[in-house]
């Protein structure tokens, strides 16, 4: 745990919106007026564009961003491969897809001097990172900062805190994500991640499709769910490291890894919109029902990977925020359900209003296409029971990576020592109740 990085972490200062152009100079006169590359960039810097979507896609979606800095990235010499450690990548073809409900128990203690690189661990995905569609859900759990400097080529990285702060020096300056927040790295941007704490655990879902958005929000209106203002980009920092720098580069499945001369994260100013962000889960508008029934949980969508058919996520992001239950004559938790889409379940504090016990913080439970699952025994008795008055649900913060597509299993999940064998037990003994007795 580092005091200074926590202080640092704590006094930072962020711009605010989400997909909007910002622009930032660490340095007055950086970044160049008028011109994105002009002839001699201001202050003997380098101009280089970052680009997060295809030149041509529509403006709405259109993703890039200029970078002014001490050396241009190109200035690097060859990558070889490294070891993948625990990182796996889709497509995943190692296990056969698992129809049943699985639920994990919380990664076990990692080594001393594990890193956030060295401490991911794949559960499992979708897609194909070379096709640019689908996901894999991750976990982390490390216990030293890191030194070398990682990107992600095959992806966007979405990480979700459980335990311990983080300091994300990145290209585009620091965010600093504690438990509670998440934060959002974009394809291909370059940053170390420093532990505040003396662990650090939480999920992170790696997205190779579309990159996250806003959902629309349709009859709700202009404001509501996550609210644009609420997320934070960093302002520009940079570092003047000279002097040998490990990078590492995760491409098409595969960490590969250079030393540097210099530090990568010098980028004195930029702008532009493909900008890592943080954003507090707390801020999120909760909507809900005010007369009866339990509304869809997309209804708590934070983020969206939008595919080509409209409505239908690669991956949504969903968070179970604090909120009031007031339906009447209405089965207030999840309903049982069965959905085409799959959901990654996890939990970063406190319990979640379907599941009695079981459901951990830094747990987490997959429940694939078409599975079978809702409340377990005793939340089904409690709230089939309950007096309906309003309730506030403030005792937990759980969210959900849900994608279009099945999640199979690394290798590492399915036979994992942590993952709970008897999780079919919970549905057990619901029992029948018709025809009713007179
Ligand atoms: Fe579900």
């Amino acid at each position: 745990m580092s005091a200074d990085a926590r202080k640092t972490a704590e006094g930072l200062s962020y711009l605010s919106g989400f997909g909007n152009e910002h622009s930032s100079e660490a340095v007055p006169g950086a970044l160049p007026e008028g011109r994105n590359s002009p002839q001699r960039a201001p202050l003997g810097l380098y101009a280089e564009q970052l680009s997060g979507s295809a030149f041509t896609e529509p403006r709405a979606h259109n993703r890039r961003s200029w970078l002014y800095r001490i050396r241009p990235s190109a200035q690097h010499p060859a990558f070889t491969r490294t070891g993948n450690g625990a990182i796996r990548t889709a497509p995943f073809t190692e296990t056969v897809p698992d129809p049943n409900r699985l639920r994990w128990n919380p990664l076990p203690d990692p080594a001393p001097g594990t890193d956030f690189l060295a401490g991911l661990w794949t559960l499992g995905g979708n897609g194909d990172a070379t096709q640019r569609a689908g996901m894999a859900v991750h976990l982390y759990h490390a216990n030293a900062s890191m030194e070398r400097v990682f990107s992600d080529a095959d992806g966007e990285l979405l990480i979700v805190p459980e335990r311990g702060g983080l300091l994300l020096r990145t290209e585009f300056g620091l965010l600093h994500v504690e438990p509670g927040h998440i934060a959002l790295i974009p394809r291909g941007v370059r940053f170390r991640v420093e532990l505040l704490d003396d662990s650090a655990r939480g999920y992170v879902c790696e997205n190779y499709g579309a990159p996250f958005q806003l959902p629309d929000l349709g009859p709700i209106g202009a404001n509501g769910l996550a609210n644009a203002r609420d997320f934070k980009a960093p302002v520009a920092a940079y570092e003047e490291t000279e002097g040998p720098v490990e990078v590492v580069n995760k491409f098409c499945g595969n960490l590969w890894t250079a030393t540097y001369d210099h530090s990568p994260l010098d980028v004195v100013a930029w702008h532009g919109n493909h900008v890592p962000y943080i954003y507090d889960l707390r801020r999120f508008n909760v909507i809900g029902t005010i007369s009866y029934d339990h509304p869809d949980p997309s209804i708590f969508t934070v983020l969206t990977s939008p595919s080509d058919t409209p409505g239908l996520a690669g991956v949504d992001f969903v968070v179970f925020a604090p909120r009031w239950l007031v339906g009447e004559d209405t089965f207030r938790p999840p309903y049982f359900h069965r959905n085409v889409m799959s959901e990654y379940m996890g939990l970063v504090e406190g319990a979640y209003d379907a599941k009695a016990e079981g459901f951990v913080p830094g747990g987490g439970s997959l429940h694939n296409m078409m599975s079978a699952h809702g409340p377990d025994r005793e939340t089904f008795d409690r709230a089939s029971a309950a007096e309906l008055k309003p309730q506030k649900i403030d005792d937990g913060l759980a969210f959900m990576f849900e994608t279009r597509w099945p999640v199979t299993l690394t290798p590492q999940a399915a036979g994992a020592e942590h993952l709970q064998r008897r999780y079919d037990d919970v549905w057990d003994g619901l029992e029948r109740h018709f025809p009713p007795l007179r």
